[in-house]
């Protein structure tokens, strides 16, 4: 990033998130929190990031709202088809040899992703021996995961990816329209955990046999993505599983001999048995 004014309070703005309220985007890339800062300052009608953090120092109702720029939310119910068929084709046979599995889903964003795998755990007998932990930064995001209900006009599109991604069943199966919107079974989330986790900033918190981050590491400069997959390397039993969205791959990252690639096209790689 250039030393323009601009830059220079953007990251005096970053800074003081971080020490005010210890959620830390000074690793994040920086053009997309700078375009998504730039809205944020826009709506709050100040002229410069100095005045923004003026008020994000001041005003207590501030952050909560600046977090929905500064996370992006975008999700949907078996978003990327083709890798939870990858899921369902060549993870799932491996973890039905196993006796008990924990999953993590970590950015979880309003649980699309976590009720996705839950669905297809469902689907294939795997759910009774699964713990599912759901994680995010974003509060407003980890409550709308627990209550589990989306728009109707989403449903089209989600029942269309749940068929292309080998779903065994009708969608509707899994849901009730109720209150306005889809009411996904509350059974579904009776073994998952939600909490807050940050990969910038905390530390492994479970041994798990399969890490679902989708979508979250390309928010990320090399550093942070580094540490984020040395996290996933360190949580992750003996030949677990990692899956990544698919503008995301080790390739580059100094952690990438300790996995093998299990399935290149679907982004899913699988731990070293030795490491
Ligand atoms: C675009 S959403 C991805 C949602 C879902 N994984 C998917 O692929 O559909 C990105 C999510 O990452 C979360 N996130 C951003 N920074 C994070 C961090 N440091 N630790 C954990 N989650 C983070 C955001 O709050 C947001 O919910």
């Amino acid at each position: 990033m250039s030393d323009n004014t601009d830059d220079i309070e953007l990251r005096l703005l970053l800074d003081a998130i971080f020490r005010k309220y210890h959620y830390d985007f000074r690793g994040y890339s920086m053009a997309s929190i700078k375009r998504r800062l730039l809205h944020a300052r826009e709506k709050f009608g100040c002229g410069t990031f100095s005045l923004l953090q003026d008020k994000v120092l001041h005003d207590p109702t501030v952050m909560p709202e600046l977090l929905t720029y500064l996370t992006v939310q975008v999700s949907e119910l078996f978003r990327d088809p083709a890798y939870f068929r990858g899921i369902r084709q060549h993870v799932a046979p491996f973890l039905k040899t196993y006796p008990s599995i924990k999953v993590w889903v970590a950015g979880c964003s309003g649980g699309e992703e976590l009720y996705s795998l839950a669905i297809l755990f469902r689907e294939e007998g795997l759910e009774s021996r699964t713990m599912f932990y759901a994680t995010d930064i974003n509060p407003k995001a980890l409550r709308r995961a627990e209550a589990g209900v989306y728009e109707l006009d989403r449903l089209a599109a989600f029942t269309e990816n749940h068929q292309l991604s080998g779903g065994k069943s009708s969608l509707s199966d899994y849901y009730t329209a109720a209150y306005g919107g889809a009411v996904f079974d509350k059974t579904l989330r009776k073994r998952v955990v939600f909490s807050d986790h940050s990969l910038v900033s905390d530390t492994v918190f479970a041994e798990v046999q399969l890490i679902s981050c989708r979508n979250v590491l390309i928010y990320f400069d090399r550093e942070l993505q580094d540490r984020a997959i040395g996290l996933f390397a360190d949580s992750l039993s003996r030949q677990g599983f990692l899956g990544l969205g698919a503008k995301e791959n080790l390739r580059f990252s100094r952690h990438a001999d300790r996995f093998i690639e299990f399935s290149k096209e679907d982004r899913i790689y699988q731990k070293r048995g030795a490491s």
